[in-house]
């Protein structure tokens, strides 16, 4: 059993309380690979924003979970070594999807864990997620729960159309499982194709499509239902036009990819909205630079001169998020 606190981690608590009352919300990136972290940590660092680094299954399948928490503990250090003196950085499970995948990485450093259990029946949610929160609180490691189902694809779970969380439901769930913090739907969903483009009017000045709104009168349900109680929102990429322009400019094939638009994302924030949930976005930055180095400079075979601008961009892109989107910069 390795406690988070000796690695220098923190959990969420503390930090979604000052997010709420502030008006703001944390940043929760995940990263598979070094580059990833190490823009994180850049980004965070010099924003003294919080920050949330989280895994997924994909992650861990395909950089193994032991490898990420040595590398999260690394990032505290990394951290303070770029000038930031108190870190706050949390290291998150995303998408947990049994009781046994939380407790495994609770029992090897994680602060934070999500229990998935949004597909399963009610009371089968409520017991999953209990049973999560029961054994993570004797370690203070913080739980996120969901409630609601996005569509497209949460891992191996895939759903065709989203169901937005019931507001009559959310008091019963968080006083039943005792969860630290709630994710919803609200119309967001992972990945770069987040609507069909029937679901899009068409911008005739820009010739972009433009998603339809999330459902902010849901979330004002939720908040009246539970006042001041951290809200989650995970699919929360915007999937910048200018990195899907690049990639598509230099080989790629990404034909109407479509985001939640930022101005959503940011009076989102200003709610109980407390942690945003963004990969995508960084997936986007991390290819437009790997394909123009590969355009440019067919003869460069240094991986670090390709993964090197993929980590400036992706670096460019988390304090874009932390600055003018989230607001969460100064707050650590
Ligand atoms: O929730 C989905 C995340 O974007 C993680 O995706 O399992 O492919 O790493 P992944
Ligand atoms: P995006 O696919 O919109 O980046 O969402 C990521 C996410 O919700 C991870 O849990
Ligand atoms: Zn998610």
């Amino acid at each position: 059993m390795i406690s988070y606190k000796d690695l220098g981690l923190v959990n969420t608590r503390e930090m979604f309380k000052k997010a709420v009352a502030g008006g703001y919300a944390i940043p929760a990136f995940n990263f598979n690979n070094m580059e990833q972290l190490q823009a994180i940590i850049m980004a965070a660092a010099e924003t003294k924003s919080p920050v949330i680094l989280q895994v997924s299954k994909g992650a861990r399948q395909y950089a193994n979970q032991t490898l990420l928490r040595y590398m999260a503990e690394g990032a505290v250090e990394y951290a303070k070594e770029l000038g930031w003196e108190n870190p706050q950085i949390v290291l998150h499970l995303d998408h947990g999807d049994s009781f046994e995948t939380c407790k495994s990485c609770i029992d090897m450093g994680f602060s934070s864990v999500m229990i998935d259990g949004s597909h399963l029946p009610y009371e089968e949610n409520v017991a999953l997620t209990k049973k999560v929160v029961e054994y993570a609180h004797q370690f203070d490691v913080t739980v996120e729960g969901e409630l609601g189902v996005l569509a497209g694809v949460e891992d191996e779970v895939s759903a065709a159309e989203s169901h937005y969380t019931k507001p009559e439901e959310v008091v019963d769930f968080v006083t039943k499982t005792g969860c630290d913090s709630l994710a919803i739907s609200i119309g967001t969903s992972h990945g770069a194709f987040k609507f069909t483009p029937e679901q899009c009017t068409l911008d005739p000045q820009t010739g972009r499509l433009v998603p339809p709104p999330l459902a902010f009168d849901v979330l004002a349900a939720i908040e009246e239902q539970l006042p001041g109680f951290p809200i989650v929102l995970h699919g929360s990429s915007s999937v910048p036009q200018d990195e899907v322009d690049t990639i598509n400019k230099f080989g790629g094939a990404l034909k109407a990819a479509v985001g939640i638009p930022e101005e959503q994302l940011r009076k989102a924030s200003k709610s109980a909205v407390c942690k945003i949930n963004i990969d995508s976005d960084s997936r986007l930055a991390m290819t437009a630079a790997v394909r123009e180095v590969f355009a440019n400079k067919p003869g460069e075979f240094d991986p670090r001169k390709y993964l090197g601008p993929a980590r400036d961009n992706m670096k460019k892109l988390y304090i874009h998020k932390i600055k003018e989107v989230l607001g969460s910069d100064n707050k650590a």
